[in-house]
C-alpha cells in the first residue's frame, strides 16, 4: 500500500495489477494470459461477450449462482438452462453435445461446482468439435485453475479461498480475446483514449492487486490450513451418511464446505436451533429464481432439483477451531444417524 501512494498510481493497470497478473500466470502449467477484472460476473459477461454474438442462447447449468445466469443477460445473450451430471453435479459435455443436436447455442458456461474440477480438456474437444463458444466459470476454482484449454474465470471475491474482497480474473491461452477483454474493461480503449467498441470500466484497483500480492505470498500456508480444517471437519462426520465433494480437503480445496445429505431444510433447521448458521448457496436453482423463471430450459432439471434439496454449506474456515467442528458435527450426527 505505501508503494501505492509513493507512485500514486491507484488504478488503470499499475505496477501492482502487472505484478499481480504476472504472479497468477506463473500458476499455470502453459503460457496462459490473465487479465485481472473488477469481479467475476463482469468477467463472465465481458468474455461472453467477446467470444458469442449477441441474441444468441448461452447454455448454463440449472445448478449454479445466479451470476452465471446474470452475465449471460449482459452479454446480450438468453440463459438456457440445462441439466447436470447426477454424480458430480456438473454440466458435462455429454449433456451439452446431446442438446447442441437439435438447439442453436451459441455459447456453453460449464460451472465448476463450488470450485471442485472439471473436465476442462473435454470441453476444449467439444468447443473445437462443434464450434460452440466455451467460456467455464470457475469463480470457487482458484486452487484448481491450473491450465485454461478454454476460457477460465476465477473470482477473488472475499467468500473464496483466495480473496481480495471484490476481483477476479479471465485465464486464457487466446491472444486475441486477452487483449479484447481487456479492452472491453476499460472503455473500450487499446492504449489510446479512442474507444473500439461497447465496454464497460472492470479494472481491478491497485490496493485489490496489492491484496492479491499478500494473500499469493501465505497462499501455501493457507491452503495447507484449509486442508487441514476440511479434514477434521470430514473426519468428525465419517460415520454418516453426509457426503462431502469428491476430492475436497484432500486434492483441492475451496473456501466452503458442500455436504450432501438426504434432507438439506431439515438439517438446517436442527443447526439454526443451536446458533449455527448454513448456507444455501445456489439456492433451489436458477431455473427457481424470480429472475430467470421464464428463462427456457432444454431439458428436465430433475438432478439439479434433487441436488437443491440434498445440499447444504455447512460453516467452514481455515481456523474453525476443534471445538466448532465437534458442536457441529454433534448436531448433525442427532438429526443423520
Ligand atoms: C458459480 C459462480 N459464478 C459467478 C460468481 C460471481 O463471482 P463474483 O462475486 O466475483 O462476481 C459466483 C460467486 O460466488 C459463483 O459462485
Amino acid at each position: 500500500l505505501r508503494e501505492i501512494d509513493a507512485t500514486r498510481w491507484y488504478s488503470n493497470f499499475g505496477p501492482l495489477v502487472q505484478r499481480f497478473e504476472q504472479r497468477l500466470a506463473e500458476r499455470f502449467q502453459t503460457p496462459t494470459r490473465i487479465i485481472t477484472l473488477a469481479n467475476a460476473t463482469l468477467a463472465l459477461a465481458l468474455t461472453l461477450r467477446a467470444r458469442a454474438p449477441r441474441g444468441g442462447v448461452c447454455l448454463i447449468p440449472a445448478w449454479s449462482f445466479a451470476a452465471s445466469a446474470h452475465a449471460a443477460h449482459w452479454a446480450g445473450l438468453t440463459p438456457c438452462f440445462a441439466d447436470v451430471d447426477a454424480q458430480s453435479g456438473v454440466l458435462t459435455p455429454e449433456i451439452a453435445r446431446a442438446l447442441v443436436q437439435d438447439h442453436v447455442i451459441a455459447a456453453v458456461m460449464p460451472v465448476l461446482p463450488f470450485g471442485a474440477p472439471i473436465d476442462l480438456e473435454a470441453w476444449a474437444a467439444f468447443e473445437c468439435d462443434t464450434g460452440v463458444a466455451v467460456v467455464g466459470d470457475a469463480a470457487a476454482g482458484f486452487d484448481v485453475a491450473r491450465v485454461a484449454p478454454v476460457p477460465l474465470v476465477v473470482s477473488l471475491h472475499a467468500t473464496k479461498a483466495l480473496g481480495v474482497g471484490e476481483g477476479a480474473f479471465l485465464a486464457t491461452q487466446d491472444e486475441a480475446l486477452a487483449a479484447d477483454v481487456r479492452a472491453m474493461s476499460v472503455f473500450g480503449f487499446k492504449g489510446t483514449r479512442e474507444a473500439f467498441m461497447p465496454a464497460l470500466n472492470a479494472k481491478l484497483s491497485e490496493y485489490a492487486a496489492a491484496v492479491g500480492l499478500a494473500a499469493l505470498d501465505q497462499w501455501p500456508q493457507t491452503r495447507r490450513r484449509f486442508m487441514q480444517s476440511a479434514q477434521k471437519l470430514r473426519g468428525a462426520l465419517s460415520d454418516t451418511p453426509l457426503k462431502f465433494q469428491d476430492g475436497w480437503g484432500a486434492d483441492w480445496i475451496s473456501a466452503t464446505c458442500i455436504a450432501e445429505l438426504p434432507e438439506a431444510d431439515k438439517a438446517a433447521r436442527a443447526l439454526a436451533l443451536e446458533d449455527i448458521e448454513t448456507r444455501r448457496w445456489w439456492g433451489r436453482g436458477l431455473h427457481r429464481q424470480p429472475a430467470f423463471r421464464t428463462a427456457p430450459q432444454a431439458m428436465a432439471l430433475m438432478h439439479t432439483n434433487r441436488l437443491a434439496a440434498q445440499t447444504l454449506g455447512l460453516p467452514f474456515a481455515f481456523d474453525l477451531d476443534e471445538a466448532a467442528i465437534e458442536r457441529i458435527a454433534k448436531t448433525l450426527k442427532g438429526v443423520l444417524v
